[in-house]
């Protein structure tokens, strides 16, 4: 036998490279909970209202965390998939289902009951967790490539209530920028553009069927990825809604495969 054999009692107690060290859910929300506190609701709950259901936060995440988000892109590098829309959109994404299996750290800090109860205070609405297969209820969006970009559009809501988008920048070695502009739905208002370059840490949350909003292409040399978590207020979904939301997700984002995965299932919103 050689000496270099590893013996097999230990392989039980092998870990996943993004499971090393990984904080339990209770940890997280401690964490996320004293880290909140530092950010006064009722304010950005203003904020947020005052930019027609807009908030961006250059510094949210703890920075331990984020550098949990970087280790993580590098474990999920290798399931990235690339997607191409003519005029429209270019880019990689990995989904909720890949996350679940190679970065499980994402899929707890996205259910955070302190996280949660805070965009409750910034939104006014009662949040609940996407359904099991909707692959953006968490995901990340990689831009790797030149002319990455996703053109003007919204998070259009195909849930029977509002769809809630929020964003961590994970790594930003570009010139992109999130434009936007507020109020494009609101009647009577005159909209108001923006635009960001969201750093590793960074926060924004909206509504999605109020920020009509891009991604501007990628240069040469230049790597940027984002996390998406989305909350709705009513998870169901119509037939013919969820027919369209899966072929858009299909196309658009991350392959038939992740998609339909699990057609079929409890929910039936493959
Ligand atoms: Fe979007």
């Amino acid at each position: 036998m050689s000496d270099t054999a590893t013996p097999v009692s230990n392989l039980h107690h092998e870990r996943h490279p993004a499971d090393a060290g990984r904080p339990t859910r209770d940890e997280i929300d401690a964490t996320l909970h004293a880290r909140l506190a530092a950010l006064p609701a009722p304010k950005l709950h203003a904020d947020y209202e005052k930019q027609g259901s807009f908030l961006y936060l250059d510094d949210f995440l703890p920075r331990e965390y984020t550098e949990r988000l970087i280790a993580a892109v590098h474990d999920v590098t290798p399931a990235v998939n690339r997607n191409y829309l003519p005029g429209h959109k270019a880019g990689g994404s990995v989904s909720r289902h890949t996350l679940d299996r190679l970065a499980p750290f994402i899929a707890d800090l996205y259910r955070s009951e302190a996280l949660i109860k805070w965009l409750e205070a910034i939104s006014g609405d009662k949040l609940q967790l996407s359904p099991e297969d909707d692959p953006h209820a968490y995901a990340l969006y990689f831009y790797t490539r030149p002319g990455d970009h996703i053109g003007w559009h919204y998070d259009t809501s195909y849930y029977k209530g509002r769809r809630y988008t929020m964003l961590l920048g994970v790594i930003d070695d570009s010139s992109c920028r999130l434009d936007y502009e507020l109020h494009t739905r609101t009647p009577n208002a005159t909209p108001e553009p923006g635009s960001v370059q969201y750093p590793p840490g960074a926060l924004v949350f909206f509504d999605g069927d109020k920020l009509r909003h891009r991604v501007t292409p990628l240069r040469e040399n230049e790597m940027r990825v984002s996390l998406t978590f989305e909350y709705v207020t009513n998870p169901n979904m119509r037939p013919f809604q969820r027919f369209i939301s899966n072929m858009k997700d299909s196309i658009a984002y991350f392959g038939f495969s992740q998609v339909f995965r699990r057609k079929g299932g409890k929910n039936g919103q493959a």
